[in-house]
């Protein structure tokens, strides 16, 4: 084996160790987790910036402008297989907030995906321009996520 074929053999020998412990050997699971970790990647980008738009911190551009441009990048991966059919409250009732209307065969969650895209790729444009540039676009990117979890998320409990 040469030197890089034995680091690649090393890693994937170390991956089908960790494998288990970190997600669970059953697809589904493990595709649930996926989407819940992009979520959180959402999240942890946007969230800095619904702080500046609110004036929680100060604005930033060009931390702004990153941020915005890493949901934009984050957009450009197609991880369909992440919502997979079967992974819905209904089946992993402990382990997703994921409504089952969301596979229904009308369901309106293209449309709220579509919004959400909307909303990112404006902000990219617009979030180092200037705080009040931000602001407009990140009220839009805000209602874009709470309008597809108010539909598709099951609420926490109340
Ligand atoms: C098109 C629908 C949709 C959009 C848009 C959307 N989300 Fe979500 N989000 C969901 C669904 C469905 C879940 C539940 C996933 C699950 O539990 O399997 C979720 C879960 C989450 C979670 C919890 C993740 C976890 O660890 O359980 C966070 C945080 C989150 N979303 C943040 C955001 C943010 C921030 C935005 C906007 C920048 C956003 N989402 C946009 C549908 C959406």
């Amino acid at each position: 084996m040469n030197k890089i074929g034995s680091i690649l053999g090393l890693s994937i020998a170390t991956m089908v160790v960790a494998l288990p412990a970190s997600a669970d050997n059953d697809p589904k699971k493990v595709a649930i987790k996926a989407r819940q970790g992009e979520m959180s990647i959402r999240v942890f980008n946007a969230g800095p910036l619904f702080a500046m738009s609110k004036g929680d911190m100060p604005y930033d551009a060009q931390l702004a402008e990153k941020l915005a441009n890493n949901l934009k990048v984050l957009l450009s991966l197609d991880n369909g297989r992440a919502w997979m059919p079967g992974t819905s409250t209904d089946e992993y009732a402990n382990d997703t907030k994921a409504l089952p209307k969301i596979w229904e065969k009308d369901s309106k969650i293209g449309d709220a995906a579509k919004k959400y895209k909307e909303a990112v790729t404006a902000l990219a444009g617009d979030a180092g321009k200037g705080l009040d540039a931000l602001k407009a676009k990140a009220k839009d990117l805000g209602e874009a996520c709470k309008g597809c979890h108010d539909d598709f998320r099951k609420k926490e409990k109340n």
